[in-house]
C-alpha cells in the first residue's frame, strides 16, 4: 500500500474515533433518561402542604435573573412580579449587561476576555448565570418563567437543573449550593467550549446554551458514576445534580412555574433562537448527518484523485539509452523501438501490466 493511502486512513481513522467520540456523548444524552436523579413527585411536598417546613434549607435564598438593563419589557413583567410576590424573603438580583460585566471583571478576571469577546449577547446572559450560581448559589430563573409556588422545596438539595422533552437539560432554570461542584467544573468549561461553529445558533448551543451544559451534565455523570451510588445514603455525594423533571416543571397544580413564552429576549433573532434551544438535538443530528456526508464525500473525491494520480503514473519513464521516454502502459500505437529491451520485467511487474509487456515483446520479436 501506498504510504499516502496510509496516511490518509491513518488522518481518517483518527478523525473518525474523534467524532464517534463526540458523538457518543449526544447519544448517551439522547438515551439519558435522568432517572437515577430524577426529583420524585413522592420527595415534593403539595403547595400547601403543613410538611414543607420539615425539610432542610441547603441552596441560598436568592433569586437570581438576567436582562439587559433595569427596563424589563412589559411581557415579562407578570411572571417576574409573580416571582417577587411569592418570595418576599428571598434576596433578588437582576444581572444586567453593566452589572455582569463589573462582576466578572472582579471576581473572575481570567474569564473577562471570553465575557468580553462573546459575539452574541445571548452568551453573555448565558454564562453569567452559570458565574453567579457559582459563587452566591441561589436559583436562575429565566425572565419567562413566572413562579406559581414557593421554591423552598427544591431549596433542600445541592444542585438541581430542569429535564428537557424529548432530552437533554435546560439552563432556564436551575439551583446551587454556592462553590457547587458541577457549576465550578461548567465555568471552568467555558472558555474551552467557546468555539465558532457556522451557524450563529449552534455557536451559541454548543458554547453557553443548553447544548454545552447538557454536554457537561452526561460526562459529570458518566466521570462520578461510582459516586452516584451513594445517593440515597447519608453521606450523599454533594456533587449530585438532582434533575426537576417536566410535571413539575410546568403544567400542573402542583408544578413550579407558568411558562409566558414570548418573544421579546436579546434581540430579534430571540424566536429562532427560542426554537433552537427547544430543537437543539434535532439540529445536531442533523449537523452530525452533514459532517459524516462530507466526511463521505471527501473520501470519494480522494478516491477519484488517487485513481488519477494511479492512470497518470502508468505512463513510466524509461529508455533503453538512459534519457527518459514515455512508454504507455495501454494499446501498442507507440512505436515498440522507444520501449525498453533490456530488464524492464520488475517495472512492468510493480505496475502490475504483465499482460501488456507481452504484448509488447511479441511485437519486438516482430521487429526484429
Ligand atoms: C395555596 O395557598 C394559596 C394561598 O392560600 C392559594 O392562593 C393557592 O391557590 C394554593 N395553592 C394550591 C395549589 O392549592
Ligand atoms: C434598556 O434596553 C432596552 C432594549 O435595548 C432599551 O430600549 C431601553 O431604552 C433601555 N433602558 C435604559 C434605561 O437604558
Amino acid at each position: 500500500m501506498r504510504r499516502s493511502v496510509l496516511v490518509f486512513l491513518l488522518i481518517t481513522v483518527v478523525i473518525l474515533t474523534f467524532l464517534l467520540h463526540e458523538v457518543s456523548t449526544l447519544i448517551a444524552l439522547l438515551l439519558e433518561d435522568a432517572s437515577a436523579d430524577a426529583i420524585q413527585k413522592s420527595e415534593l411536598p403539595a403547595p400547601n402542604s403543613t410538611l414543607l417546613s420539615t425539610r432542610p434549607q441547603l441552596i441560598p435564598k436568592i433569586i437570581h435573573q438576567t436582562y439587559i438593563n433595569e427596563t424589563i419589557p412589559p411581557q415579562w413583567l407578570p411572571a417576574q412580579q409573580a416571582c417577587l410576590d411569592l418570595h418576599q424573603d428571598y434576596e433578588y438580583i437582576l444581572w444586567t449587561d453593566a452589572k455582569s460585566l463589573e462582576f466578572i471583571e472582579k471576581e473572575y478576571p481570567w474569564f473577562a476576555p471570553t465575557f468580553r469577546g462573546y459575539q452574541h449577547p445571548i452568551q453573555r446572559a448565558d454564562s453569567i448565570r452559570y458565574f453567579v450560581l457559582a459563587t452566591y448559589g441561589g436559583v436562575y430563573i429565566d425572565l419567562d418563567d413566572g413562579c406559581k409556588r414557593r421554591l423552598d422545596p427544591l431549596l433542600s438539595y445541592n444542585a438541581f437543573l430542569r429535564r428537557t422533552v424529548p432530552t437533554g437539560i435546560s439552563n432556564d432554570v436551575m439551583g446551587a449550593i454556592p462553590q457547587h461542584p458541577f457549576f465550578l467544573r461548567v465555568i471552568e468549561s467555558l472558555q474551552g467550549a467557546n468555539r465558532k461553529w457556522v451557524l450563529p445558533y449552534i455557536t451559541i448551543m454548543a458554547s453557553t446554551g443548553p447544548l454545552f451544559l447538557s454536554v457537561i451534565w452526561k460526562k459529570w455523570m458518566g466521570e462520578h458514576a461510582d459516586l452516584e451510588d451513594t445517593a440515597g445514603t447519608a453521606e450523599e455525594w454533594k456533587g449530585r445534580v438532582r434533575v426537576l423533571m417536566p410535571d413539575e416543571y410546568s403544567g400542573h397544580t402542583w408544578s413550579f412555574f407558568n411558562e409566558f413564552k414570548g418573544n421579546s429576549w436579546h434581540g430579534k433573532d430571540a424566536k429562532l433562537i427560542f426554537w433552537m434551544g427547544k430543537n437543539w438535538l434535532l439540529l445536531t443530528a442533523a449537523g452530525t448527518v452533514i459532517v459524516l456526508s462530507l466526511g463521505l464525500a471527501m473520501w470519494w473525491i480522494y478516491g477519484r484523485i488517487l485513481l488519477l494520480g494511479q492512470k497518470r503514473r502508468g505512463y513510466v519513464a524509461v529508455g533503453s539509452n538512459g534519457s527518459p521516454s514515455l512508454v504507455p502502459t495501454r494499446g501498442t500505437s507507440r512505436s515498440p523501438r522507444n520501449s525498453p529491451r533490456k530488464g524492464p520485467s520488475s517495472l512492468w511487474k510493480r505496475l502490475g501490466m504483465e499482460g501488456k509487456k507481452e504484448r509488447y515483446e511479441l511485437v519486438e520479436q516482430h521487429d526484429a
